[in-house]
């Protein structure tokens, strides 16, 4: 069903009563004043560095701490907010489309919303907790979907922390260049040291306070093709979140000692699911992207195959160039004894595939 943005208004104000959920952007305190769309000085923008593609939406982000208080950084890898934390993304497409809104109640549960703008770019409403389907043409017969409430979950809690563009290696000072899609820091935007200097971190370790953390890899493309599988899968793959018995993990977690995940679970690793066109499929088969599952199923827009399962519609050239490059290029295959016809890889993914 496509709704028009007038529709879109007058179905939100009747039909959604979501507790506790401000029914127009105006009322979550992103602005200062909302006629001149200034944002609050409190509310702080930042970039990650290895940003989601989402069908080419140009973003912006906002977080807002409560006055007084820090973040847990501990585990270096799973951030812990205050509660009462704001976070704001503006999507994009030539005007402003959605701004999406997360707030971490005094229950310890995070609050997903998103805000549909109208075509004016003068007021922005709550949408419908199921979304809204084809809100927005992007190319001929491709239209943009404002995600549900359930997909919002999916993504963000699949990993041990629901925040996922606001960490440590997102916000490191040492940003890749190779990067797909990066806004860059603009100035004034939220970094690891100044987040530091600002006292917003606590129990940050120490290692992370000399040296901005930075992906260790062989070559440039490397650094950002992980980097990239970290921004754009790991949410989902990790060792830590529902997923993990998948034993696919592409993040990159700077608490691991052990190396990149995302080649110690894929290169030579079998794919769990067997398709009869493609016998002995490999998730990663070095030098050799066309038979590399992970690179057919970023490449696939096909519902029922393609990576990432939700929030994008259009396969991501400048990611799949750069993930292609690299399998073409940068792996080497394993000797022997690897697990390349084994029938189903190891459930423990961390100990077997190794890098020769
Ligand atoms: C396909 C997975 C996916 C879906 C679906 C999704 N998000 Fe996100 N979201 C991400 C990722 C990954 C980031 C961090 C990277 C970035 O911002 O580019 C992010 C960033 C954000 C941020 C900035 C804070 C942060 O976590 O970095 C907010 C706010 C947000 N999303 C809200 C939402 C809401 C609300 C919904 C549902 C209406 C939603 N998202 C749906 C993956 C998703
Ligand atoms: C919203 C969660 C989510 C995100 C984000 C996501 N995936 Fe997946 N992925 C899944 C689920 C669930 C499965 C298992 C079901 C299936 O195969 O479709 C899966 C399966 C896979 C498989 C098959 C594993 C095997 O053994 O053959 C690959 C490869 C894969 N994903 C790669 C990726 C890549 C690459 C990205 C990022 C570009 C990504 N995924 C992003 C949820 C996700």
């Amino acid at each position: 069903m496509l709704l028009t943005v007038p529709a879109l208004v007058a179905a939100t104000t009747a039909s959604t009563e979501r507790a506790g959920v401000p029914k127009r952007l105006a009322d979550t305190g992103l602005y200062a004043n909302f006629a001149e769309l200034q944002v609050a000085a409190d509310n702080l923008p930042f970039s990650p560095q290895y940003p989601l593609w989402s069908d080419g939406a140009t973003k912006r982000r906002w977080i807002h701490l409560p006055p007084g208080t820090a973040i847990d950084a501990s585990d270096v890898d799973a951030w812990r907010f205050p509660i009462g934390t704001k976070l704001w993304k503006e999507f994009a497409f030539g005007r402003r489309v959605e701004t999406r809104y997360m707030e971490l109640g005094a229950n310890g549960e995070w609050t997903y919303a998103t805000y549909v703008w109208n075509e004016d770019g003068r007021d922005s409403v709550l949408a419908p907790e199921r979304g809204v389907r084809g809100l927005l043409e992007l190319a001929p017969g491709v239209r943009h979907d404002i995600p549900s409430v359930s997909d919002c979950r999916a993504c963000h809690q699949g990993a041990p922390t629901a925040v996922l563009g606001f960490g440590a290696l997102q916000l490191s000072s040492d940003r890749d260049p190779s990067a797909p899609h990066a806004d860059g820091a603009k100035g004034g935007e939220l970094e690891l040291d100044a987040l530091v200097r600002r006292g917003l971190l606590r129990g940050l370790p120490d290692a992370f306070v000399e040296h901005a953390p930075r992906i260790a890899a062989s070559n440039p493309r490397e650094r950002a093709a992980l980097g990239y599988l970290h921004g754009n899968c790991g949410h989902c793959h990790n060792a830590r979140g529902p997923l993990a018995d998948l034993g696919l993990a592409l993040d990159y977690p700077l608490g691991e000692a052990r190396g990149a995940p995302a080649l110690l679970t894929t290169l030579g690793v079998a794919s769990k699911f067997r398709s009869s066109a493609h016998a002995n499929d490999v998730r990663i088969a070095a030098n050799d992207p066309d038979h590399s599952v992970l690179a057919r199923r970023m490449a696939s827009r096909k519902p029922l195959l393609q990576m990432p399962p939700l929030g994008t519609q259009i396969a991501d050239d400048e990611g799949l160039a750069l993930v292609r490059g690299w399998i073409a290029s940068d792996l080497a295959p394993l000797s022997s004894g690897a697990s390349m016809h084994s029938p189903i890889p190891d459930l423990d993914p961390l100990a077997k595939g190794r890098r020769p």
